[in-house]
């Protein structure tokens, strides 16, 4: 979990990580592929149909149909939106759209996921739902590794570690109740 204020440049790193933006300076070494999810899933999810939106982005490698279904189901089961395939998209709820948008990026079989912001515009319940299923996602496929940015401290019970972000920098790394200590030192009401 990466934690930090406006502008601390918790995007811009995932956005480095994710190769969607070239550091000025530096090198960089991650397990790739990565694949990102963003703020609004409205951005992500544009197919008519879940199914089809999973699929989407598997258009772009040579795969018979049959695996195409295959990574679809077991994306969607990671997501716990199996029974969802034929849903139309536009009746879906935002924390099963942001799924949607999880399982579409889980289906290219990425290393990296990388997740900003993704809870903002979510209740309580949806929010909670897709940290779950994060969890999920980095318990049965530990080749995985989440990283997500959030403003909400409450999400530290999901995680397995948190960093703190200042300035263009990591200025602390814990556990998540090491971080609950720092954070509560910077006066923060964790
Ligand atoms: N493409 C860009 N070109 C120049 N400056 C940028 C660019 N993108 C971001 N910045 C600047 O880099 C800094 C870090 O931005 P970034 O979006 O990474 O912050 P953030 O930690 O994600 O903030 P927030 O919590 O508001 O989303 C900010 O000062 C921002 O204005
Ligand atoms: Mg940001």
């Amino acid at each position: 979990m990466l934690l930090g204020p406006n502008g601390c440049g918790k995007s811009t790193l995932l956005k480095v990580l994710g190769g969607l933006l070239e550091p000025d300076s530096g090198l960089l070494d991650t397990d790739q592929p990565s694949g990102f999810v963003f703020q609004n899933p409205d951005h992500q999810v544009v197919m008519p149909t879940v199914a089809a939106d999973v699929a989407f982005g598997l258009g772009r490698y040579k795969m018979r149909e049959a695996q195409v279904s295959e990574a679809v189901r077991s994306s969607l089961r990671l997501v716990n939106l199996e029974d969802f395939m034929y849903r139309a998209t536009h009746t879906l709820s935002g924390g099963q759209r942001q799924r949607v948008a999880i399982a579409g990026v889980l289906a290219e079989n990425p290393k990296l996921l990388l997740l900003d912001e993704l809870t903002t515009f979510l209740d309580r319940e949806d929010q909670f739902g897709v940290l779950e299923v994060v969890r999920n996602i980095a318990s049965e496929r530990r080749d995985v590794t989440a990283i997500w940015v959030t403003h909400r401290f409450e999400e530290l019970q999901f995680a397995d570690a948190a960093s703190y972000m200042e300035d263009g920098r990591v200025v602390f790394t814990g556990t998540p109740e090491e971080t609950k200590a720092y954070m509560r030192g910077l006066g923060a009401p964790v």
